[in-house]
């Protein structure tokens, strides 16, 4: 994938921005280039679909400006904080703070129920639902499974 993005919006209206973007896997000793030189900003409040061929690296993209996966090349920041500075537990915490992600894969706990999977990491991060504006109704939450 390499996209190059119009206009350059004032950082305060930046959600995340990916700068020279690459990544290069090594699939046994294969290499596979499925970013190169992505430049591309998510402005925030708005909704943006990335959408391509599969294998097209779309999920590569989203895992390396999420701090899912490390970059080979360029930058990846999310509100104006540079991925690549962060260490493992400051990247778990913006991880946990700042991104809500819904994997291709699920990815869910099969012991919790769909509400407790998304409210998991409000839980460790040890505050109250009660802070969250986003907390669904208990008339919305009864036609949740297992809400
Ligand atoms: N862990 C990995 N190791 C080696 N190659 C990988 C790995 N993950 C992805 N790739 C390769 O990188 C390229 C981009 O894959 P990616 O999963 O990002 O594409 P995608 O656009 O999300 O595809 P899809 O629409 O099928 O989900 C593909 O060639 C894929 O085979
Ligand atoms: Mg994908």
């Amino acid at each position: 994938m390499s996209t190059t993005t119009a206009s350059a919006p004032s950082a305060g209206l930046v959600a995340a921005r990916a700068t020279g973007l690459g990544k290069v896997y090594d699939d046994g000793g294969r290499r596979v280039v499925a970013l190169e030189g992505v430049d591309v900003v998510f402005r925030r409040g708005e909704f943006t679909a990335v959408m391509g061929p599969s294998g097209s690296g779309k999920s590569t993209l989203l895992h390396c400006m999420a701090g899912l996966d490390s970059v080979s090349s360029g930058s990846a920041a999310i509100g104006g904080v540079e991925l690549a500075g962060l260490g493992d537990r400051q990247l778990t915490r913006l991880r946990r703070e700042r991104i809500g992600f819904v994997f291709q894969a699920f990815n869910l706990f099969p012991a919790l129920t769909a509400l407790e999977n998304i409210t998991l990491p409000m839980d460790m991060a040890g505050r109250p639902m009660g802070t969250w504006t986003g907390w669904p109704s208990s008339s919305t939450r009864s036609a949740w499974p297992g809400g």
